[in-house]
């Protein structure tokens, strides 16, 4: 960290004299002879610390005091005061001033306070610098995606943001329901309150209840203290109940009625306790059809349901692949200080395809998987997990097929090509052994392999090693 700043303001030059020997090697030092001047200094000059005498001629430092707090909040001020002043120096703490010290100072003293004070500019802006990152995490910039899906949930992120409303997201897992969540919390006026977090699917029933309303000392066995429930704890912010399909009939019940009322008690209490809370449910099943069953409660249902929406899987908007890829691969190399990893063209083309059943979280993974373990900068086929080369492999073609993007026969041909391929290398290379295997004549065999492009140098070199 460069030197901090600290501005002198008095009009006595001994006090200035004295504080410049006093701190002239830690600080960069300013100096001001008037509270004009001060506000000047203080304005080009964002001192971490002021030391301002509390009387100046044609000025009262108590109104300088107000205007560098108003000019520059960050900076902590210490009073500078005469004796006969006390009052006076109680009345700047409440103005806003950090500390006050007598004059004329005892040095020891004086270090001691301006430590504290500088102390405190430190921890505050590591807590505003915080605040920003978690602030800019999930801003809905940095919700990666730009498929149709994706633009439509953004607007209503945005819309229900401002407001109040009840939201439900619903979506497979690793779609990016939490995420989502946040950036809700953080793009609404509570942000700077706590988003509350609790996960019906993690506890049993029993205990969700005294996670989400508390309990009283006493409530059971082993209540030997009051406890503070999530619902009270997300008071001014947000509460996001993950899995809430997860959650049984009874605490349905009781939750509903805190909802509705926004007021509880805790477990084994009698007061009532009103909060101001924000509610976000999310679940990966669907809980219309889950209501329809009589797996949870209608009510409630409509009742969260008031925003609803509904993550699209990752491979329902393919466009947002190469994207996320390239996010990741950035993210990654970030978290991990290396330089990002290059993707082989096979390797994006089976990235493409792949199916992503856990969607974003397991893009995610993988590319954090490659990024740490892949020896090489560039990923080959090779790196990539063997059950997503090989079922890709069809798949890709499959599914291209599929979507008209390439003729059947290229399927058919990568699938005989597979095949003589594997017969070859069984069978040691041997045509005609290999022709009898696949229940043809080597005639045929050497047309399709001339076809296919098969030659001898498409061996696998370890099952040479292995019959040689
Ligand atoms: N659109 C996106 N842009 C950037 N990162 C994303 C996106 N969607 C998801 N992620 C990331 O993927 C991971 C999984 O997301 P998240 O935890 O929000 O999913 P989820 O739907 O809550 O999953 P689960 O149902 O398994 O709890 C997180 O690390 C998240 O940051
Ligand atoms: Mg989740």
């Amino acid at each position: 960290m460069s030197q901090p700043c600290m501005l002198v303001v008095d009009d006595e030059t001994g006090v200035r004299e004295s504080i410049r020997l006093i701190f002239g090697k830690d600080f960069r030092l300013c100096e001001a002879k008037s509270g004009e001047e001060a506000l000047r200094r203080t304005r080009d000059e964002q001192p971490e610390i002021i030391l301002l005498d509390i009387l100046m001629p044609g000025g009262n430092g108590l109104d300088t005091l107000k205007q560098i707090k108003a000019l520059h909040p960050a900076g902590q001020v210490i009073m500078l005061t005469a004796l006969n002043t006390a009052r006076t120096a109680f009345t700047a703490k409440e103005s806003g001033a950090f500390d006050y010290v007598t004059k004329p100072f005892d040095v020891d003293e004086l270090r001691l306070r301006v430590s504290r004070a500088l102390e405190r500019t430190q921890l505050s802006s590591e807590l505003e610098r915080l605040k920003e990152e978690v602030a800019r995490k999930y801003g809905i910039e940095n919700i990666v995606g730009k498929s149709k899906a994706m633009l439509d949930i953004y607007k209503v992120v945005a819309l229900v943001a401002a407001r109040k409303s009840t939201v439900l997201i619903t979506g497979e897992s690793g779609t990016g329901k939490e995420l989502i969540a946040r950036a809700i919390h953080y793009n609404s006026d509570r942000c700077a309150k706590p988003f509350v977090v609790i996960n019906c699917a993690a506890l049993p029933d029993t205990l969700i209840e005294s996670e989400l309303f508390g309990y009283e000392k006493g409530a059971f066995t082993n209540a030997h203290q009051r406890k503070v429930g999530h619902f009270e704890l997300a008071h001014g912010g947000t509460l996001f109940l993950d899995e809430i399909g997860e959650l049984g009939m009874g605490t349905q019940a009781k939750f509903l009625r805190a909802v509705e009322m926004e007021t509880f008690t805790r477990l084994g209490g009698t007061e009532e306790i009103k909060v101001d809370v924000r509610v976000i449910a999310a679940s990966n099943r669907d809980l219309e059809k889950l209501a329809g069953s009589g797996g949870f409660r209608r009510d409630l249902f409509y009742r969260l349901n008031v925003v609803s929406l509904q993550l699209p899987p990752l491979r329902e908007r393919r466009e947002d692949i190469l994207l996320l890829l390239d996010h990741f691969l950035k993210l990654k190399a970030k978290e991990s200080a290396v330089a990002p990893r290059i993707l082989a063209p096979e390797v994006i083309d089976c990235v493409m395809s792949h199916p992503w059943p856990g969607n974003v979280r397991e893009l995610e993974n993988l590319v954090e998987r490659l990024t740490i373990l892949s020896p090489h900068e560039t990923v080959t086929l090779a790196d990539l997990p063997e059950g997503m080369r090989f079922r890709d492999q069809t798949v890709s073609l499959k599914e291209k097929v599929l979507q008209g993007s390439s003729p059947l026969s290229d399927a058919v041909d990568e699938f005989e090509r597979e095949m003589i391929l594997k017969a070859l290398q069984k069978t040691g290379f041997n045509q005609t052994k290999a022709a009898s295997l696949l229940g043809t004549s080597r005639r045929v065999l050497r047309y399709r392999m001339e076809k296919l492009q098969i030659t001898e140098s498409d061996q696998d070199p370890q099952d040479t090693k292995l019959s040689g």
